[in-house]
């Protein structure tokens, strides 16, 4: 039956589609797990680009290697000296060489695009260009679905419309005249009037995605920088991942805050995880902390900390300046498993294996009964969704935690991930511009224990003791030497 539920109308069912076409039948019987082209779809400056480097940071951090082509750096390489390569009479639809220039540029694109996929170097490409016309659109599919594609490339369009005249204005201001297109080429208000004068080019020849005459595609629309959205069609764990990503996201100006609890008594002796308080310098950074806070008077901030008594200790003293504060158990530090209470000597002496391992790859390396930097990963993600609805929020959490949270703000890959410096007493304040978001270390000066072991040049399995720890941070209290006894000290 085309429609098993007939008193819902194609126009209200949003969320999948239950009409049976050839398309749905197909995707059906398809593997789980096949590439999938993701196709940006938009006038320009409705964020095509932004939601590209965005949806690729959160694929490629969750996991799914994914990388984004611009159509635009493709233009901008082949028609570099011409004087007409970025103004507005390049993009009329009357210009037939130039539309010929930028439909080679798309193709280019594409065969990368397709290059990286069939040599299964990644498992999503997002293909940033405006892709206005069906004409444009339809080219994407039949190089996706060509017939000598198995499995073929999944397809989903993700269209940006925005019809607020103040949010294509910033747009434009904060981004666009500072484009390679314009910088240095052009007065920022010449460049703006040339800029409107390019989209009413594409406004000419735009054909926005329509639930009737698109029926068997898949696809959203970001509806005025996600007031509303219309989705249709969704097919597959990735497409599902990209609409819940895009439908948490938000443009409002805020700050994120992280920071370290204040240094712990196990800090101090170099012992990994437990749940000790803090130390004397902890205690001071808590108050510095609250000060710090005091003079940067967030409107409505938000405190998440980890349920540890160390950072539940750092967070308390903010408590009155903040609208809430919660505590969250996903925030807790990597769960060391058998290795938890113990030092990095003496894990080295008692589990020379393990810590090899570690070593080795410490990404992926997971604590026998604990966890590892992937795993963390994935309970952060619910963090991460929520961070990314919120506005000012401070967490207080740990050093694995931060790293993971850090490597989502800035890209990092999994192999750097464990490495990412995040020293105890400073702050780090993220805010959002343009593409990405600016980040800001605030040091407090105050003495800490160093924490941060860097991977060792040795990572032979037999490897000295000493080649192990050749990296060790400085201890601040307590021997240096392994223990002789085999019983770890108890966690506090
Ligand atoms: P395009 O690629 O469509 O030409 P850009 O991505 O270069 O546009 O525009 C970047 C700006 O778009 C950013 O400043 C960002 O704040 C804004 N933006 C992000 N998402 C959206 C959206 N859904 N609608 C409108 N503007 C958006
Ligand atoms: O040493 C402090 C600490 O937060 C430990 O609790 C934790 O096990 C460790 O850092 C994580 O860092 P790494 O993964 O570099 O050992
Ligand atoms: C561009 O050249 O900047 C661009 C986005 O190309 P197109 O409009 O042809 O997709």
């Amino acid at each position: 039956a085309d429609h098993e539920i007939p008193h819902i109308s194609k126009r209200k069912i949003t969320y999948s589609t239950i009409k049976s076409s050839p398309f749905l039948a197909q995707q059906g019987t398809e593997q789980v797990r096949v590439p999938n082209v993701i196709v940006l779809v938009g006038l320009p400056a409705r964020g095509k680009t932004y939601i590209s480097r965005k949806l690729c940071r959160y694929l490629n951090w969750i996991g799914i290697k994914t990388k984004d082509f611009n159509v635009g750096q493709y233009r901008r390489v082949k028609v570099a000296s011409a004087v007409d390569g970025a103004s507005a009479g390049f993009f009329s639809p009357d210009n037939a060489d130039a539309l010929r220039v930028r439909t080679d540029c798309a193709r280019r694109a594409m065969e990368d695009m397709g290059r990286y996929l069939q040599s299964k170097e990644g498992e999503v490409a997002i293909f940033d260009a405006t892709n206005t016309t069906r004409e444009r659109r339809q080219m994407v599919i039949d190089f996706c679905h060509a017939p000598e594609r198995d499995p073929k490339f999944r397809v989903f369009f993700v269209e940006s419309v925005c019809d607020d005249p103040k949010i294509i204005e910033q747009n434009i201001t904060d981004v666009k005249i500072n484009s390679p297109d314009y910088k240095g080429r052009m007065e920022a208000e010449q460049a703006k009037e040339d800029f409107m004068k390019r989209i009413e080019n594409y406004k000419i020849q735009y054909e926005p995605l329509d639930e009737d005459d698109d029926y068997d595609l898949s696809f959203i629309k970001v509806i005025n920088a996600g007031r509303s959205f219309f989705v249709h069609n969704v097919a597959g764990h990735v497409q599902s991942r990209v609409v819940y990503f895009l439908m948490n996201i938000h443009l409002s100006p805020r700050s994120i805050y992280l920071t370290r609890h204040g240094e712990s008594e196990y800090n101090r002796m170099g012992r990994l995880g437990g749940d000790s308080p803090l130390s004397e310098n902890g205690m001071k950074y808590a108050r510095r902390l609250r000060e710090y806070f005091e003079k940067e008077n967030v409107r409505d901030l938000r405190i998440w900390s980890s349920q540890k008594i160390r950072a539940a200790q750092t967070a308390s003293f903010l408590k009155d300046l903040a609208a809430h504060t919660e505590f969250w158990k996903p925030l807790e530090e990597i769960d060391a498993g058998i290795c938890e209470g113990l030092t990095y000597e003496e894990i080295a002496s008692r589990y020379p294996k393990q810590f090899n391992d570690r070593d080795k790859d410490k990404y992926h390396y997971r604590y026998p009964s604990g966890e590892s930097y992937e795993d963390l990963v994935a309970r952060l993600e619910p963090v991460i969704m929520e961070l990314e609805r919120q506005s000012n929020v401070l967490v207080v959490s740990h050093q694995a935690v931060l790293r993971c949270i850090l490597a989502y703000f800035y890209n990092v890959n999994p192999s750097e991930l464990p490495y990412v410096k995040v020293p105890l007493h400073s702050v780090l304040k993220l805010t959002p511009v343009a593409y990405g978001c600016n980040a800001e270390t605030i040091p407090f000066n105050i003495d800490a224990a160093d924490t941060h072991r860097d991977k060792p040049a040795n990572l032979s399995p037999s490897r000295s003791v000493d080649e192990a720890l050749a990296t060790l941070p400085k201890r601040v209290v307590g021997d240096r030497k392994p223990p002789t006894s085999n019983n770890p000290p108890p966690l506090s």
